[in-house]
């Protein structure tokens, strides 16, 4: 990773020394990386997660960090009572954030990512109405493309479950800004990769899935001709982003696109994983039809927002993010086994 990239990082957790942060799904891939940084800026962090069954959430990857943990819904007034209390920053992270199981379970989907995050915004207005709160949103909530770049005022029009549900949040995040004056703030994240990601099993998105199977040597799948293009960010580039939405006083009921400049097609990204890897091959077969139903074709992200208002952009190309997840990914198969 760039040096400038982790001192920015340094710099912007530097803020949070002492402050009181609650990271929900905090066990989850983004939401311990950013446990992490926070424990090592010296914030006091508490995380709530449920541990949900087939999700990233995981305690082994917030290793022996000094956090407070919760296991509970968010959802639940007892489980996030306490946490709540006197916390000045929050970070809402947890989710669900498969797009297929959102389709083969919509009712536990559509519990999770809306009903669970309305019940806790009530908490949060009852108990800390002056955290600050940033919540993790998704750019599945615009749907196909009809522009690309893909910027925050492109219609919203979601293909999935997943992208109803988290789109219910996104908005009551940004209503209960406007209505009840709680600083809320909403990233829309493009993919994020990185250390911690769960790797197992097709349904967490395609570059997990890709990462894995180039590292066990076995072959990435690429559906149709492989050409829809994406945008990934590295997670480091994701908690940069988190932060300074959380300490910026501009951006309180404002809504960002976080992503890449760099885009490129499926096919490129499993050539690129797979040279990294140094092992795996490419294949391409007919789109499965559930997976074609929901497909978005492609998708690259209008970052300008983020940079004007947050002064945030990505500092890390997808080849150096590769090499920093590969090395970490490798250490944790084999604790995973
Ligand atoms: N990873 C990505 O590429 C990506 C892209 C866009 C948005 N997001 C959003 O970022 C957030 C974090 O994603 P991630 O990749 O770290 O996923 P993850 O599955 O690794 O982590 C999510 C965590 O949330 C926990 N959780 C889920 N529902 C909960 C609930 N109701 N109460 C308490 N804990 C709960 C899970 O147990 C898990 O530990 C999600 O909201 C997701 O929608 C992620």
């Amino acid at each position: 990773m760039p040096n400038a990239t982790r001192d920015t990082l340094a710099q912007l957790s530097s803020h949070y020394a002492g402050k009181r942060c609650l990271v929900t799904g905090g066990l989850g891939f983004i939401g311990s990386n950013l446990t992490l940084a926070l424990v090592e800026a010296g914030a006091r962090v508490t995380v709530v997660d449920s541990l949900e069954p087939r999700h990233g959430g995981d305690r082994r990857n917030i290793e022996d960090a000094p956090v407070d943990v919760v296991i509970g819904d968010i959802g639940e007034p007892d489980a996030v009572r306490d946490p709540l209390a006197g916390a000045e920053y929050v970070f809402n992270l947890a989710g669900q954030v498969s797009h297929l199981d959102s389709m083969t379970d919509p009712l536990h989907d559509l519990e999770i990512n809306a009903r669970s995050q309305l019940a806790f915004l009530e908490e949060l207005r009852r108990i800390s109405p002056k955290a600050r709160l940033v919540y993790s949103s998704t750019r599945q909530v615009y749907g196909r493309p009809q522009v690309l770049p893909v910027d925050e005022t492109h219609p919203l029009d979601p293909v999935d479950v997943n992208g109803v549900s988290k789109l219910a949040a996104d908005r009551l995040h940004r209503l209960y800004h406007r209505v009840h004056g709680v600083p809320a703030t909403v990233l829309r994240l493009s993919n994020v990769y990185g250390p911690r990601q769960r790797l197992d099993g097709d349904h967490q998105g395609f570059l997990p899935a890709f990462l894995r199977r180039a590292i066990e040597g076995e072959p990435i799948t690429v559906f149709g001709d492989g050409s829809q293009q994406r945008d990934c960010i590295y997670v480091d580039d994701a908690l940069r982003a988190l932060l300074a939405a959380a300490w910026s006083p501009s951006a309180p009921g404002e809504v960002f696109n976080i992503g890449h400049h760099e885009h490129l097609s499926l096919l490129e990204i499993a050539e690129i994983v797979v040279a990294a890897a140094g092992s795996g091959e490419v294949l391409s077969a007919p789109w499965p039809e559930e997976r074609q139903r929901i497909a978005i074709d492609s998708y690259w992200t209008d970052y300008g927002k983020a940079a004007r208002v947050l002064g945030w952009e990505p500092t890390i190309s997808l080849a150096e993010g590769l090499a920093e997840t590969l090395a970490n990914h490798r250490s944790r198969l084999a604790w995973q086994a």
